[in-house]
């Protein structure tokens, strides 16, 4: 059974082959074309978490494309807490064709997919973010129209977001740096495997104004993730020499982009005016997410036949 869990689990073609298929389909839902490949299929969406984008782009993506997708909410299912996991998993499977899941805790989302007999595609976990940064760089292609070394600069916390970077850059060839207080690396084994699969240019730095120069793309989050919200205030202390603010933006010396996987937290790691500037792509970003989800379904069903 194929799922969707980390990006690095795919190879260049695959990770390829899915873009184009997002391409597809994008064009064709802004045509309005009938194109309801998910029939009679059903979708379970778990979620431990919040969400807009995720809730809203699967559903409605699943939708168009002619199936049922089913939310359920922390309190619908208690996954892990009323019922065991992998009970739940083997449960959704007898029902449901995919399941889409968003937990905290990374190993409960291999737990469900190695019972899952049906594919199971990772929503965000604290670890990582799959679907986001597949969704990012299927942005970064629109607007460079090439993906081979763009320049991205990661400016916060290294999070599920950088995680998620540094798996695509195990695949496809990014010149990528997170830029970062020193005590809020990514992990380091996810570093190490990045830098040693040789495929792009890896760089940790300190110093947003170094790291920022030639940078295609100023990408950043929020400083305290779901579950951290409780240190938002320490962490706005620690952080705020990374916030992304014009006069960064200006340093890179090059026409750059500001992506954002939202929510933002405007006026802490990003001011309004670059969340409204015309370089701002958050809202490309945020629909994209639909048609990139979509097509990793697609090609989910394809290969598992
Ligand atoms: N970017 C993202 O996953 O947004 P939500 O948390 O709103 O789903
Ligand atoms: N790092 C953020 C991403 C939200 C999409 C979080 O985990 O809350």
């Amino acid at each position: 059974m194929k799922h969707f869990l980390h990006i690095s689990d795919y190879s260049n073609s695959e990770l390829w082959e899915i873009l184009k298929l997002a391409k597809e389909l994008k064009s064709k839902f802004h045509l309005r074309e009938n194109h309801k490949i998910f029939q009679n299929r059903s979708l379970a969406m778990i979620f431990a978490k919040p969400s807009a984008r995720t809730r809203v782009s699967f559903e409605t993506g699943f939708e168009w494309m002619g199936g049922h997708a089913l939310f359920l909410g922390p309190n619908d299912i208690g996954i892990g807490k009323r019922e065991a996991i992998k009970d739940i998993s083997r449960l959704l499977s007898r029902y449901n064709d995919v399941i889409m899941a968003r937990l905290f805790d990374h190993d409960h989302i291999l737990e469900l997919a190695e019972y899952s007999t049906i594919p199971v595609i990772n929503g965000l976990t604290d670890y990582n973010h799959p679907c986001q940064i597949m969704t990012d760089i299927f942005t970064v292609w629109e607007h460079l129209e090439v993906i081979d070394n763009p320049k991205i600069v990661y400016m916060g916390d290294g999070n599920n977001i950088v995680h998620s970077w540094l798996q695509l850059a195990m695949k496809i060839p990014l010149d990528f740096v997170c830029c970062c207080p020193e005590d809020f690396k990514p992990d380091t084994a996810t570093l190490q495997k990045a830098i040693d699969s040789g495929i792009s240019k890896i760089n940790i730095s300190h110093n947003p104004t170094e790291a920022i120069l030639n940078a295609d793309i100023v990408y950043t989050d929020v400083w305290a993730s779901m579950g951290q919200k409780d240190e938002a205030a320490e962490r706005e202390k620690l952080f705020s020499s990374f916030q992304v603010n014009e006069d960064l933006i200006e340093k890179s010396g090059k026409k750059t982009f500001f992506m954002h996987c939202l929510p933002a937290e405007r006026g802490r790691e990003v001011t309004d005016g670059v969340m409204e500037a015309d370089y701002s792509i958050v809202f490309d970003q945020a629909e994209n997410r639909m048609h990139v989800q979509n097509a990793i379904m697609a090609y989910l069903f394809e290969k598992n036949k």
